[in-house]
């Protein structure tokens, strides 16, 4: 049998050998920005299970836009550097992996879960942020509205963070547009009341991720495709949408945006999430069927048997796991078993396959 999970899929000039993605995952183990040892135990045992395709956690354009002082970034060579031997590793597995590029908005400044919650003040090494609006977060800090200087500022990191993962071997990067971080802080007209170019109409909430698709775009190798994670809904009366967000797929893909991956949610406080297996798959299904673009589902996807489903009803191109695989970094093998595929595994783990 051949299985939908388990065939190839091209995107220009990549073949991805499997359509079971990791869903990006901030670790929140970073010092500096720079990748540790953890990132290289965490990526190497993903990569070990063979998905076909491993997106970082969100890695900040600049020091402001990280969301906590632990997440990666990839505003200095040495951050890339950083990266260049877990890189070399999931290689090796013949995994590839995409860099997802991200700028936190008034999102930053914040305690890792672990450390704290909510906001980091200035003396425990917090940050002002920036966005759209001088529009709160919850009862977060104010961000400072972002001036066009600031934009264009914003937008040529995105370009030099793509380009600086790109000369260390990541073959290519998802752009992070959802879950209320800047890309999406502009698309919102919750979080976007600007009154020049960039905020009112939906053409002018979408010109700041459009524009940073076109420099990521014009940074990257044209046989690499790019991605975008976008929130399909922000769950709250009078936020961002569905049929908003299809005709920003359009527009992305017209600007060089070769899959999206439909996530929801992040943006309001007052967000009315109904949670449940597959809850985000619909947006994945609109996008690709009424866009044309292929699409990624993500959220509560668990068993091969629903993945399987959801790829097989033409809901989407493949899907992204993101906490089943922190469960078990072996996931796609497991999967690759329960469906009856033959698989390659990794020759020292061989005495494990199910027989
Ligand atoms: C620990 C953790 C960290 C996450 N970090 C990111 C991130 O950096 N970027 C992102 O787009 N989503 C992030 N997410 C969301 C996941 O990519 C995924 O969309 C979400 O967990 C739902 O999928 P799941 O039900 O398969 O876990 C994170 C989720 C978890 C559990």
């Amino acid at each position: 049998m051949t299985s939908q999970l388990f065939r190839p899929l091209t995107l220009r000039g990549m073949t991805f050998s499997n359509r079971v993605w990791v869903a990006p995952m901030c670790q929140y183990s970073a010092t500096d920005g720079v990748a540790s040892s953890w990132h290289m135990q965490h990526l190497g045992a993903l990569a070990t299970g063979r998905p076909g395709l491993i997106i970082t956690e969100a890695a900040a354009v600049s020091p402001e836009g990280r969301i906590t002082q632990g997440c990666l970034g990839l505003w200095t060579d040495e951050q890339a550097e950083a990266l260049a031997p877990i890189v070399e590793f999931i290689h090796g597995q013949g995994v590839p992996i995409a860099v997802q590029l991200a700028h936190s908005g008034r999102k930053g400044s914040t305690w890792s879960p672990w450390t704290g919650v909510g906001a980091v003040d200035a003396a425990d090494g917090g940050w002002q942020t920036i966005a759209p609006s001088p529009i709160a977060f919850s009862d977060w800090p104010e961000p400072c509205e972002m001036t066009e200087t600031d934009i264009a500022s914003v937008t040529k990191a995105f370009a030099d963070a793509a380009r600086r993962a790109v000369a260390v071997g990541v073959d290519t990067v998802e752009l992070h547009s959802a879950h209320g971080y800047l890309m999406h802080e502009f698309l919102s007209p919750l979080s976007n009341q600007r009154t020049d170019g960039y905020g009112g109409s939906l053409a002018n909430r979408m010109r700041f991720p459009l524009e940073v698709i076109d420099a990521v775009r014009a940074a990257l190798p044209d046989d690499r495709p790019l991605l975008m994670r976008v929130s399909g809904t922000d769950w709250v009366e009078g936020g961002w949408d569905i049929e908003q967000t299809v005709i920003f797929a359009r527009e992305a893909q017209a600007r060089g945006v070769d899959l999206v991956d439909l996530s929801s949610a992040g943006l309001h406080h007052e967000q009315n999430i109904p949670f449940a297996r597959g809850y985000q798959v619909p947006f994945s299904a609109r996008v690709r069927k009424e866009v044309g673009v292929p699409t990624g589902a993500v959220g509560l996807i668990i068993e091969p048997e629903q993945a399987e489903a959801i790829l097989a009803d033409g809901e989407a191109d493949v899907v992204l796991i993101g906490r089943a695989m922190l469960r078990q970094p072996h996931w796609p093998l497991l999967a690759a078993h329960a469906l009856g595929e033959q698989v390659e595994w990794p020759p020292q783990y061989e005495k494990g396959r199910p027989h």
